[in-house]
């Protein structure tokens, strides 16, 4: 790791910046950007990724579902859509989970063991919001499933950002995949699980929740106080 010299983000500077006391805390932590389709999680991930190799962090960096070449096909798989069958509920959020499986044993684990920092677009916080709480897969079921897959791996910290479905909906691709494609209902009852994870744990110990409906700066900005606040304190 490359020691910083500043001590806070350049505030001249247009680039996205961590300030030195969370480039000290990141080694070793496994960090999940995660919330609905069109929440600009993706976009913030970049960001956060470029500062973070600007910082001389070592970072494995993965998204699910995929990230192994295994993974990339059950990928395929789920986002595609089927010309004569409905997916069943339970094929789907097993098929996240063997690719999360995959992605457990295979990159994040030795990457843990090696000191990097993990970053990863999405993990099992979207299992419990799209398959369990908009799905109706009871969060058992899931915990089950999630206990053989990830093999005792769990976060450090979930990123969850949040904005109302008219923005989430505007910053979508209106080619919309297997998924994005289930409707407004389905996607109301998402936002909804991700903010019932996020009021469950208070203390803010699993999830943070992000308030991303500003521009790119301040939802920047947002992310970096709530990890000084979850790891340096
Ligand atoms: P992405 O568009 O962020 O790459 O995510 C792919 C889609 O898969 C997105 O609509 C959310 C969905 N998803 C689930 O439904 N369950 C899961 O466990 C994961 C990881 C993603």
């Amino acid at each position: 790791m490359t020691k910083p010299i500043t001590t806070q983000p350049d505030a001249s500077s247009n680039e996205p910046a961590l300030p030195s006391d969370l480039i000290e805390a990141l080694p070793g932590k496994f960090l999940v950007f995660d919330g609905p389709d069109g929440s600009g999680k993706s976009t913030q991930l970049k960001m956060f990724l470029k500062a973070a190799n600007a910082a001389g962090l070592r970072i494995t960096e993965v998204r699910e579902p995929g990230g192994t070449e295994v993974g990339e096909k059950i990928r395929d798989a789920l986002l595609e859509h089927l010309d004569r069958e409905e997916m069943s509920l339970r094929c789907e959020m097993l098929l996240y989970m063997a690719s999360r499986a995959q992605l457990c044993e295979q990159v994040i684990d030795p990457a843990l063991k090696r000191g990097d920092l993990v970053v990863a677009d999405r993990f099992v916080s979207s299992t419990y919001a799209y398959q369990g709480a908009a799905g109706g897969i009871p969060f058992s079921e899931i915990d089950s499933a999630a206990k053989i897959a990830m093999q005792g791996i769990t976060p450090d910290s979930t990123l969850i950002f949040d904005v109302d479905q008219e923005t989430a909906a505007s910053r979508l691709n209106p080619l919309l995949d297997r998924m994005e494609a289930k409707g407004a209902a389905f996607h109301k009852r998402v936002r909804e699980g991700y903010q019932s994870l996020i009021a469950g744990d208070p203390e803010h110990e699993r999830y943070l929740g992000i308030d991303a409906r500003g521009n790119e700066p301040q939802v920047f900005a947002n992310i970096i106080d709530a990890l000084r606040t979850r790891f340096v304190g």
